[in-house]
């Protein structure tokens, strides 16, 4: 464990009955506030993934934007967002994820990513793991395309990069995300159960 992230995970507010009554809120907002530990959130990264041949950072909209590009510059990869629907202009691989009630969409631009890349995923956070199961298909196999005018359709071409891991800075261990990756490795800072308690990770 590095001693790094008890300040990171200590900076993370939890604001109950946000958005809704029942969820513990972790906002990530207040860690940015203190320059060192936002400093030391992107240093930890950085020090796991430099020499490891990822040519890709993806980040998820929208908290995956804050951390994903500053890893990417650090490691010299590419940032390619993974955005909320309608709000690419290219053509897009367009994959549908479960939430907690109805569903969401992330979508990426065509051709941003070659087959064969080594790719990171980026997220602030790590519940159920819907959002990153749909990041690891759009960079992967996601058959589905859409073109603004056109709509939606299936396609035979996928992106074809292959994911190495994904990164969040805190977990949410008792939605139990990262059993739904099949496997694909996980890597996060620090966890938070639902009745408050910090957990330090300990993954390596
Ligand atoms: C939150 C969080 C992760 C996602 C995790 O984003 O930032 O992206 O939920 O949840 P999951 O593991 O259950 O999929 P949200 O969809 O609220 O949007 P935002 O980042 O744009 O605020
Ligand atoms: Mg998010």
């Amino acid at each position: 464990q590095d001693p790094r992230t008890q300040a990171i995970a200590s900076t993370i507010r939890v604001v109950p009955n946000f958005p809704k009554p029942g969820i513990m809120f972790q906002d990530i907002t207040t860690l940015l506030l203190n320059p060192p530990v936002f400093k030391d959130t992107i240093d930890l990264f950085v020090e796991r993934y430099t020499g490891k041949g990822i040519s890709v950072v993806a980040g998820v909209e929208a908290r995956g934007f804050i951390f994903g590009p500053p890893i990417a510059l650090a490691i010299g990869a590419k940032f390619i967002p993974l955005r909320k629907p309608n709000k690419l202009p290219g053509e897009v691989m367009s994959e549908e994820y479960e939430l907690e009630y109805g569903a969401d969409c992330l979508e990426m631009h065509v051709g941003a990513v070659q087959a064969g890349e080594r790719a990171l995923v980026v997220d602030d956070l790590v519940a159920t793991g819907g959002t990153l199961c749909a990041a690891i298909a759009l960079l992967g196999d996601c058959k589905k395309l859409r073109i603004h005018v056109e709509g939606l359709r299936e396609t035979d071409e996928r992106a074809g990069a292959e994911v190495v891991e994904c990164a969040c800075v805190i977990e949410l261990p008792e939605l139990k995300g990262r059993e739904r990756l099949n496997g694909k490795p996980l890597y996060i800072l620090c966890m938070r159960l639902m009745d408050g308690t910090l957990l330090i990770a300990v993954w390596e």
